[in-house]
């Protein structure tokens, strides 16, 4: 038998009452708990942020893992006032409340009035136990802390209100947590993508990207996959995963919020890379889209002539602002490109048309500061299938600091079928968060139209020139094709 950490007399022994989740010393009445974090679970334990959430897949530890700390809360926490919610009674019974009985200790319990649903603990801490489907219910009551069990399925308005009742004086450590399955309600857009920190627990074959405009630190996230869990039976998550479609195992086994369903290039946010410096040898392009309300958008592209790849490597974008500060933005990116690597900057064509008043056109306007359009193609149907052709064979990748038009990949659908469309009819983007989209398909518009071209030869040329025109010390016979008449891909629009 143990001996007792405590008084160093007595011993540890299973409580009388036969509860498995702590141990009492016969001498002391020292209450040991059992509780044994995996290592998942000790990472979110120690993250003492006054918001937490413990997202993930099915079995991943979250109701487990938020009742501990709401029970170390309650232990620390003398005379404080704890509300466990959910939406409906069943799922409050089954879940947190039936955790809450099976880990806190009996003998810690002064008393537990089952009518009305609270447990007063030896320390003066009074747990309630409501469901959160009457926001008036909890107006009055003055909270150390609340945890909203399987928060996605209750009203975003709870969670607000239950933060403004955060201000039980017992204590100047308010805590709020919440357990939930991931989704794409409230759950990811106030709570998720306003975290300080998004902690992603384990491998993370999913490839997610969280984009955050606003963070809060008062806001933490957790994101746990099932496997992680080593106490669920064997063949859990591959029973679950046998009949499920992908998405399915991405949201509730893997802890995915992404939604993927409806986007036209689904597969660019697999190919979101680190920055990196792009050689001066590199040949860039530009697209750009013009608005007024709507942002100005230029991306810029340099293309890899080893590998044969585009990387979108830089963007502005801005709304509501006129020509000449778009115009000093571009030319500040577009400046330190070295000369002669610049083929174009394509762009809306409908820069040409004139203007009512002046009868200039936005091409003309923006060469007054020397950057110099390209009217692209305007056919969206073929510009689409285009860029969604070099993603599908690899052929592009995007800087991952390049925010909006990665918001824009997250955001850019396809118009909802309606019920009783034709099914083959044409489908036809959204028209909304487009504008790099647009500016993007203007620069793949100048690209070969088959990707493998890009792998282009006269690039090597262009890398001798620059460096120094190595290529004549070679014997004529093994040198590149003559460069003047083997003209680059983009050299003849
Ligand atoms: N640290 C732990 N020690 C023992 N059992 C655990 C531990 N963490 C989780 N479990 C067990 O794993 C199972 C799933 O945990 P649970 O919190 O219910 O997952 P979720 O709420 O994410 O579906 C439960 O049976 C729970 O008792
Ligand atoms: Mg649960």
């Amino acid at each position: 038998m143990e001996l007792c950490q405590n008084c160093h007399t007595g011993h540890l022994i299973d409580p009388p009452n036969g509860q498995q989740s702590y141990l009492k010393c016969d001498a002391c009445n020292a209450i040991l708990l059992l509780y044994k974090p995996m290592p998942h679970q000790v990472e979110y334990h120690k993250d003492q942020t006054k918001f937490k959430g413990f997202f993930g897949g099915y079995g991943s530890g979250k109701t487990v893992s938020t009742c501990q700390d709401v029970i170390h809360h309650i232990l620390t926490t003398p005379n404080g006032l704890t509300l466990i919610g959910a939406q409906t009674f069943p799922q409050l019974e089954q879940t947190a409340m039936k955790e809450f009985f099976d880990w806190f200790p009996q003998d810690l319990i002064f008393h537990y009035s089952k009518q009305k649903n609270y447990v007063d603990v030896v320390n003066g801490h009074r747990v309630l136990f409501r469901t959160l489907d009457d926001e008036t219910k909890a107006r009055s009551l003055n909270l150390t802390c609340f945890w909203i069990e399987e928060a996605n399925t209750v009203a975003y308005e709870y969670f607000t209100q239950l933060q403004t009742r955060l201000r039980n004086t017992s204590t100047k450590k308010h805590r709020g947590f919440l357990s939930s399955n991931p989704d794409l309600n409230w759950i990811k857009t106030d709570f998720l993508l306003k975290s300080e920190t998004i902690n992603q627990h384990g491998y993370n074959d999913d490839n997610v990207i969280y984009l955050q405009d606003v963070k809060n630190p008062a806001i933490s996230s957790h994101i746990v996959p099932t496997h992680l869990n080593k106490y669920l039976p064997e063949n859990y998550e591959r029973d679950l995963k046998a009949t499920k479609p992908d998405w399915w195992i991405r949201r509730f086994l893997y802890g995915s919020f992404e939604n993927r369903e409806g986007l036209v290039y689904p597969a660019a946010l697999d190919f979101i890379v680190e920055p990196f410096e792009i050689p001066n040898h590199w040949e860039r392009i530009g697209g750009a889209d013009f608005g007024i309300l709507d942002p100005t958008v230029l991306v810029l592209g340099a293309i890899d002539p080893d590998e044969g790849i585009l990387y979108l490597y830089d963007e502005h974008y801005q709304a509501d602002k006129p020509v000449p500060h778009h115009a000093q933005i571009m030319n500040a990116l577009l400046d330190p490109i070295p000369n002669g690597a610049l083929r174009a900057v394509m762009a809306d064509p409908s820069g040409r048309n004139r203007n009512k008043h002046d009868g200039r056109t936005l091409f003309q306007h923006y060469a007054e500061y020397g950057i110099y359009f390209q009217p692209a193609g305007n056919s969206i149907d073929s510009g689409i299938a285009k860029v969604l052709a070099y993603f599908s064979l690899e052929r592009i990748r995007i800087f991952n600091n390049l925010f909006n038009t990665i918001k824009e990949f997250t955001l850019y659908k396809f118009k909802p079928k309606e019920l009783g469309d034709d099914k083959n009819a044409d489908e036809k983007p959204e028209d909304k968060w487009n504008h790099a989209m647009d500016s993007i398909r203007y620069l793949v518009s100048i690209l070969p139209d088959n990707p493998e071209n890009l792998r282009n030869v006269s690039y090597g040329l262009y890398k001798d020139r620059l460096n120094g025109g190595k290529m004549k010390n070679i014997p004529y016979e093994l040198r590149d094709d003559d460069n003047s008449y083997n003209s680059s891909w983009a050299s003849n629009f």
